[in-house]
């Protein structure tokens, strides 16, 4: 990695952080952005009410829709993933009998909302499970079929950084008439993904993580099929004129246009949005492509340093931004509090060690990764 990524953040030369997919940090940049946000609310007067609650939403929503290949008329900001999967799950038609598919060992956010749908539909819910050895996508083409109402999954686990093929899959489903609801919580602004050509009917993402923004903000996807939906709630913002601050009591029956009626009440978030904005922009200003490219080399790098030490990377068709490796049985219990301790940060979930570099991390945070596992797992 270059050095140059790593000055943007205030980590210093002896932390070797490795987990954006738990939290990742904001760049210096993106917090003189939210500090300047705060300023701000110090002297409301001093701004046009329509920059606030306006100019820098639609700023917003229009450098995360280039995240999704998409346009700001198909995205609308949600506080978080769960907020945008019940939107989903409210415009979603299901008849009793018919399956919702979910993977196994998914975020629950994804899978409670799901639980209480099949309960108020009668719908089936049906938890695919993946074979050693087996991708998610071929673990999954076999259960779509014509009793399959909807499937709804991450493109990247969370658990085991495995991918999902979401055009195959989307393909698969759309053959048959089934909703695609899709978590991109774990990928999107690391991974890119063309939202229209996989075909999903919702994708939604947090901010916070990889997309290294501040938190209580992420980004819903309405497809076409799905711009004229039920929201969640009735907030005065998303409805059409609301820019017409005086006219407010002229209550109108129609929304702004596209997946902005979704939008979370208080949506403009004052103090977020700039720094959300700053955010979003310095990964678009990079590509996603090239940041992919980034991370898969210098995670294929880290695989071979780690592999004499014992840790297996053996999931099929895994992201590149993403490591979920298996631990040899020697390891200890607390492995990631010893990690810790040499000021190294990664995670565990379930049996493997989640390992999730991002721009900043240099080949020293490697190495300092590497020499810290040697002396825990010798
Ligand atoms: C795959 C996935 N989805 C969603 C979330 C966050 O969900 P929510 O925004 O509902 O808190 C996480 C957080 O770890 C996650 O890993």
């Amino acid at each position: 990695m270059t050095q140059s990524y790593r000055e943007r953040f205030d980590i210093p030369a002896d932390i070797a952080y490795f987990n954006a997919a738990q939290i990742g940090p904001i760049s210096l940049e993106t917090q003189r952005a939210g500090e300047a946000a705060y300023r701000d609310k110090t002297q409301p007067w001093a701004l046009p009410a329509s920059t606030y609650f306006f100019d820098r939403p639609e700023a917003l929503r229009a450098e995360a829709a280039k995240l999704f290949q998409s346009s700001a008329d198909h995205i609308a900001l949600v506080p978080a993933a769960s907020y945008g999967l019940a939107v989903a799950a409210n415009n979603i038609p299901l008849r009793a009998g018919q399956d919702i598919l979910l993977l196994g060992e998914q975020f629950p956010s994804n899978v409670y909302i799901w639980q209480k749908l099949a309960a108020k539909t009668g719908a089936r819910i049906v938890t695919v499970e993946r074979a050693k050895g087996q991708s998610w996508s071929e673990a999954l083409l076999p259960h779509i079929g014509p009793q399959t109402g909807l499937l709804s999954c991450a493109q990247v686990h969370w658990l085991d950084g495995g991918q999902v093929d979401v055009y195959a899959i989307g393909k698969a489903l759309k053959a048959h008439g089934a909703a695609f609801v899709l978590d991109l919580t774990q990928s999107l602004g690391v991974l890119p993904i063309d939202i229209h050509a996989c075909q999903a009917d919702f994708a939604v993402a947090v901010g916070y993580k990889w997309m290294l923004g501040p938190y209580g903000l992420g980004y819903l996807y309405g497809g076409h099929a799905h711009l004229e939906g039920e929201a969640l709630e009735e907030n005065w913002i998303a409805r059409e004129g609301a820019q017409n601050l005086a006219g407010l009591i002229d209550y109108k029956p129609g929304y702004e246009p596209g997946a902005r009626r979704y939008d979370v009440g208080e949506r403009s978030h004052l103090q977020l949005v700039p720094a959300a904005i700053t955010a979003l922009k310095a990964l678009n200003d990079i590509s996603i492509q090239a940041i992919s490219d980034q991370l898969g080399a210098y995670n294929r790098h880290l695989i071979e340093d780690v592999t004499a030490l014992g840790l297996v990377s053996d999931v099929p068709d895994r992201a590149p931004h993403y490591l979920a490796l298996s631990l040899p049985e020697r390891a200890p219990k607390n492995l990631v509090e010893r990690l810790k301790a040499d000021q190294v940060f990664v995670s565990q979930r379930g049996p493997r060690l989640r390992i999730s570099a991002h721009l900043y991390n240099t080949d020293q945070d490697r190495q300092h990764l590497v020499d810290s596992l040697a002396r825990h797992l010798s």
